[in-house]
């Protein structure tokens, strides 16, 4: 069972009781403006089962992120397998509640998640697909590494492909 832990942070995996606390985040327009249209309930419970669905198929998904010292769900973030180009792409996502942003949370998630995909699942290239408009996602990206390789068109819109790939000889990479 995965469990990941940050300074100020607990990583691990959804479960059916997140789902309120998760809608909390999933239905507010500000938060969703880079998506088709915020979740209805419905979708948030659909979001969480794909999740428990991708830890079978895949062995990762997106995961809860909880606050250490309250056990508070902030948000999600995790490894997701897309198919980008005609290609397996494996896509680290985050997203936090509104009223926890600036605080470097996604950031410290994703660097956890980015070292559990680099170094436990070995994975080579990570990626973070990110529409242009959205700078604190950009933002995040640079801050843990990536770089801007161009710009396609997946899911009906443009989005940046932000990668990073593993360093071989690596703390924790025995490949
Ligand atoms: C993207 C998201 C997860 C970032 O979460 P967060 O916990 O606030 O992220 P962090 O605090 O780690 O970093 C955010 C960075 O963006 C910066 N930022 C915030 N708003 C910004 C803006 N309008 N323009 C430029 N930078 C901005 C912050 O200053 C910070 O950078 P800094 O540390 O250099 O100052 C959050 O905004 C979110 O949930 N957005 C909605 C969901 C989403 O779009 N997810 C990504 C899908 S690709």
């Amino acid at each position: 069972m995965l469990k990941l832990e940050t300074e100020r942070l607990t990583i691990r995996p959804f479960t059916k009781e997140d789902i309120p606390a998760l809608h909390t985040i999933f239905s507010d327009p500000e938060t969703m403006q880079h998506y088709p249209a915020p979740f209805s309930y419905e979708k948030t419970k659909s979001w969480v089962e794909k999740n428990l669905q991708r830890y079978q198929k895949d062995g990762h998904g997106l995961w809860t992120v909880c606050l250490k010292e309250t056990g508070e769900v902030i948000g999600d973030c995790g490894l997701v397998t897309q198919q980008v180009e005609g290609k397996k792409g494996i896509e680290l996502g985050y997203h936090i509640h509104k009223k926890h942003w600036s605080k470097g949370y996604a950031t410290e998630a994703a660097i956890a998640c980015r070292d559990y995909g680099f170094q436990q699942l070995k994975v080579d290239r990570l990626i973070s697909l990110i529409v242009p408009k959205n700078k604190p996602s950009i933002r995040v990206a640079e801050k843990i590494g990536f770089n801007k390789e161009k710009e396609i068109l997946i899911f009906y819109k443009y989005h940046y492909i932000y990668a990073g790939f593993r360093q071989h000889g690596s703390k924790g990479d025995t490949s």
